[in-house]
């Protein structure tokens, strides 16, 4: 158990360097699988997600080194076979279903976990593969799968999903033929693979847009690649400064993976300035209402809805937030409430009406986005927040609370 102490009201003031992307790092890890020469990810954040990644990867007998860089290597699978016990805390461990199927010709992969947000079935993950050539079977809660040859094919998601986009490709790059993937994900985490599967030899064009087309290639090559940065890491830091006020520098993010939330900090009020590769965000009193709605990409993404209630909480006036990715996420909404948030969900719709500030208390985080959001509440609240978290933030925030230290907060965690 994690407890975050955290004393409230301070403006956050100075700068600080933003990781690399969770989501971009946790595909690749699993893309490794795809060759069995070596590869070498830079800069990749110790988070649990990534461990949890590598210890399924050397499970399945492949071999790694972390440090600076993290380098990857499966020579040779010893199974192709990932238990729940493995796959249980992370649901983007389906991930490996792709990768193992186009190196192995066959896989058996227990039906993952992840943050309780929603059902998230995989059907679209699956759709793709079977259309790939590949004969799947559910059996006591484990996927088989099996293909004795990938072919390409051409793939309508009904929903772009990022995962589903993300194996389908895994697997496709090695597939003879062409592949057409329509309405894929367009996010750049999905863009970023793409990219990395390119420089190991892939043939892709398309990545960032809905339409992505595979032409595969018999073999991949060892690759040195630098993700993207965390653009929900720079989201989370960006909503922290609106709430508490402050002048905070990002530096290390594209300002473009963020138009959403820029424009949305610019509407509550906050002067927000950038270069190619950092975003400054100054912010003074308390912050206009803003709405909301959560879109795939280059929507507003739904893995910063959490943290934009908890600033909505503070605002002036009454905010409007829709969450349309996924059916359950206002898991955090209750502790908002606790914290003296005035909020009222119906369905899918979240009304906050602003209060002048929320009042720090004991509160559980209720999955990764929603600890984050509780953080951000506890910085701009009246009082001492006492936040325990079952190791969700350590998931997807790489060390959270010192870069919010380096940025004047008050903020300890007890392990
Ligand atoms: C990824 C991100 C996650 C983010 C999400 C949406 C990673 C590791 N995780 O998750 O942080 O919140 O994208 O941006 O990159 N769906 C189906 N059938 C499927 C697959 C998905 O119905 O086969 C639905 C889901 O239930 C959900 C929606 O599609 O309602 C979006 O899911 P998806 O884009 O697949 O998210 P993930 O890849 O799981």
């Amino acid at each position: 158990m994690c407890i975050y102490k955290i004393e409230g009201g301070i403006p956050l003031q100075g700068q600080v360097e933003i990781s690399c992307a969770k989501n971009a790092v946790l595909p690749m890890i699993f893309a490794s699988l795809l060759t069995t020469e070596e590869v070498k990810i830079k800069n990749v954040p110790l988070l649990s997600d990534v461990q949890t990644s590598l210890q399924i990867l050397q499970l399945l007998g492949g071999e790694y080194t972390s440090g600076a860089e993290l380098c990857l290597h499966n020579r040779t699978l010893r199974t192709s076979q990932a238990p729940y016990e493995a796959v249980r805390s992370m649901r983007a461990s389906i991930l490996a279903m792709g990768p193992l199927l186009a190196r192995m010709g066959n896989v058996s992969i227990a039906l993952p976990g992840g943050c309780a947000i929603g059902a998230r079935p995989v059907d679209l993950h699956l759709k793709g593969l079977t259309a790939l050539g590949a004969d799947i079977q559910l059996e006591h809660g484990t996927l088989q799968a099996r293909a004795k040859t990938l072919h390409g094919s051409q793939i309508y998601l009904d929903f772009p999903s990022v995962g589903a986009t993300e194996n389908i490709m895994m697997a496709a790059v090695l597939a003879q033929g062409e592949t057409i993937l329509n309405n894929a994900a367009a996010e750049p985490e999905v863009e970023d693979l793409a990219n990395f599967l390119c420089a190991m030899g892939a043939r892709i064009c398309g990545q960032g847009s809905d339409t992505i087309i595979i032409e595969g290639v018999n073999t991949l090559h060892s690759v040195q690649y630098q993700p993207i940065a965390d653009r929900i890491e720079a989201g989370t830091f960006l909503a922290a400064a609106a709430a508490c006020g402050g002048d905070v520098t990002l530096t290390h993010i594209n300002p473009e993976h963020i138009r959403a939330a820029i424009a949305k900090l610019t509407e509550c009020g906050a002067a927000l300035s950038e270069t190619t590769n950092s975003v400054r965000i100054q912010a003074a009193g308390r912050p206009r209402k803003i709405d909301i709605k959560s879109l795939p990409y280059p929507g507003f993404p739904t893995d910063l809805q959490a943290q934009f209630c908890a600033l909505a909480s503070v605002a002036n006036g009454a905010s409007v937030i829709v969450e349309t990715v996924f059916e359950q996420r206002y898991n955090h909404i209750a502790e908002l409430v606790r914290m003296g948030a005035d909020i009222k969900i119906d369905e899918r719709t979240a009304i906050i009406n602003g209060v002048e500030i929320l009042s720090g208390t004991h509160v559980c985080a209720p999955d990764l986005r929603g600890g984050a959001a509780l953080v951000i509440a506890g910085l701009c609240a009246n009082g001492t927040t006492e936040l325990r978290d079952e190791g969700h933030l350590q998931r997807g925030y790489d060390h959270i609370e010192s870069k919010l230290t380096q940025l004047g907060a008050k903020i300890s965690l007890t392990e």
